[in-house]
């Protein structure tokens, strides 16, 4: 049996981004400028990366669905919206500055404990969240106990978050950016919308948000769509976009950044109590089968279900797919059951009926909702982290070479073939090669190279993850009209009728 991901070493974060910005997936934004925080461009094949993994979301969740349509709503909405939802009021983070350094922390992710020794205590330690955050501040525990040169045994370490911390514990906690108290702020709200004017007048009455989220939108045309789109309860509507949000801590990458998208359903169910727990189980294996079927291993995505006293009030249950990150299990997909909070909020800022008539049960109601919302770039990083493996294989002297390879799934891989000939200097073979590319090249991207040593070529294409790698050579057109297939992931390799090609591949691509 081959070796799952989860036994196998998970990449570093260093590693992927460094094969992303080598090989052009992604980039820091405005990066001759020094960059900007929270900001990543998407080159020329994260582009396409991005885009297959858009497409195989719609594909499963629009058209090969009879309950699901899509929309495609406005970034920027009329601000009533996000007062109706709740977002100018609550959507907000808590915030800590230090002083000293100037640094900015999101207070629950900055980690802190008092120093015990036999029970006295003889400091405190911060740390930022992270997998290894207990060990370190267990070390910094032990730092301090040895400096003070304090007898007796240290008390466990019991970490808490800022927010949790007691106003007189302000003063003692250390910034963990200089390691000293007395510089850490008390935590404050900070709203995390980006806003903006709408017209040339820049006053109160102009001002406007870039979505944080694009639910918001599917709400304010759940009317449009009931009205227009032949749609029944239970339904559901999907869209994909662009979100913003001013994060306080941008960080790892893709993972959490200002601007990213968003690919979420709202799925409209009738009020009874019946219904959505159902519905809810059903959505959260939904959306772990399509990780699945993009080549996610099942072992990598677990459930967090959050506990009842930490829903908002409306919420009656909330599960996170939780994905093994190289820095640790993060959310990548949340499912939320939000009763029918939002459309009876837009109700009563609009004053426009979100009622439907449910035929079948022959009443009238404001209809439930089950949320399914997951991050396009998340995606993109979970993709890239259960893609990435490190191996050895013979180069072309038959000696044991080191090589990094992307195991995407073919639905997904940016090129779905590469298309060599043999040599670049036969135009015979060059011609016969450029024939298949652009058969190919109709129905899917697929990639050329004539460069160096056909094992460089090997190389170049497993680093970026392409499936199949195809050589036209001589028995190609002296012998047989065959050429050779070789697969990434095993290095073996077929010879296939040039005819057979297309129709392999679609097997391959399609299932
Ligand atoms: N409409 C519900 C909603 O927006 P959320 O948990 O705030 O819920 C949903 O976001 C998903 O969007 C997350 O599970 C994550 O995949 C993605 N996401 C949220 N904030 C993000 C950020 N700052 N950067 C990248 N992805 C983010």
């Amino acid at each position: 049996m081959s070796e799952t991901k989860a036994e196998s070493t998970l990449p570093t974060l260093d590693a992927l981004v460094t094969l992303c910005k080598r090989r052009g997936f992604i980039f820091q934004s405005s990066e001759i400028y020094g960059g900007y925080a929270g900001f990543f461009d998407y080159g020329p094949l994260g582009a396409e990366l991005k885009k297959n993994v858009k497409d195989a979301w719609w594909q499963a969740m629009v058209h090969e669905r009879d309950d699901i349509v899509g929309l495609d709503s406005t970034i920027i909405m009329h601000p009533e919206i996000w007062h109706a939802s709740g977002h100018v009021g609550g959507f907000n983070d808590p915030m800590v500055d230090c002083k000293e350094s100037k640094k900015r922390y999101r207070a629950d992710q900055l980690f802190f404990s008092p120093v015990k020794v036999d029970g006295k205590v003889i400091g405190y330690v911060s740390v930022e969240e992270s997998g290894t955050m207990q060990a370190e501040a267990e070390e910094k525990a032990a730092e301090m106990k040895r400096k003070q040169a304090v007898q007796g045994t240290l008390d466990a370490i019991e970490l808490k978050d800022y927010t949790e911390a007691a106003e007189e514990e302000y003063e003692l906690i250390p910034s963990p950016a200089t390691g000293k108290p007395g510089s850490l702020t008390p935590p404050r709200q900070f709203n995390l919308m980006f806003e903006t004017q709408v017209g040339p007048l820049a006053d109160a009455s102009s001002t406007s948000y870039l979505r944080p989220e694009t639910a918001q939108g599917i709400f304010q045309n759940f009317k449009n769509v009931v009205d227009t789109g032949r749609v029944k309860i239970p339904f559901g509507i999907a869209q994909i976009g662009k979100a913003f949000r001013n994060e306080i801590t941008p960080r790892n990458f893709i993972f959490r950044s200002r601007e990213f998208e968003q690919m979420e359903i709202e799925y409209f169910i009738d009020p009874d109590e019946a219904t959505w727990p159902r519905v809810y189980r059903e959505w959260i294996d939904t959306c772990k089968a399509w990780l699945v079927s993009i080549g996610i291993p099942e072992e990598m995505v677990s459930e967090d279900v959050h506990p009842q006293d930490k829903l908002s009030h409306y919420s009656k249950g909330t599960t996170d797919l939780m994905f093994t990150f190289p820095f640790g299990t993060q959310e990548l997909w949340g499912i939320a059951c939000r009763g029918n909070f939002d459309l009876t909020q837009h109700q009563k800022h609009s004053t426009k009926s979100m009622e439907l008539f449910d035929e079948a049960r022959k009443e009238k109601y404001i209809p439930h909702v089950v949320e399914p919302s997951l991050g396009v770039d998340r995606t993109v990083l979970a993709v890239l982290t259960a893609a990435y493996c490190e191996d050895e294989v013979p180069n072309d002297k038959g000696k044991p070479e080191k090589r990094t390879l992307l195991k995407f799934d073919p639905s997904i891989a940016p090129f779905k073939a590469a298309v060599f000939p043999l040599l670049k200097n036969k135009p015979e073979l060059v011609e016969k090669a450029r024939g298949l590319y652009k058969q190919l090249q109709r129905r899917w991207n697929v990639s050329w190279d004539v460069s160096g040593a056909i094992g460089r070529r090997y190389r170049r294409q497993d680093e970026i993850g392409t499936p199949y790698c195809i050589t036209i050579d001589f028995d190609t057109i002296e012998k047989d009209d065959t050429v050779t297939v070789r697969d990434r992931d095993t290095t073996e390799q077929i010879r296939l009728p040039i005819t057979e090609v297309e129709g392999w591949l679609a097997e391959k691509i399609y299932g």
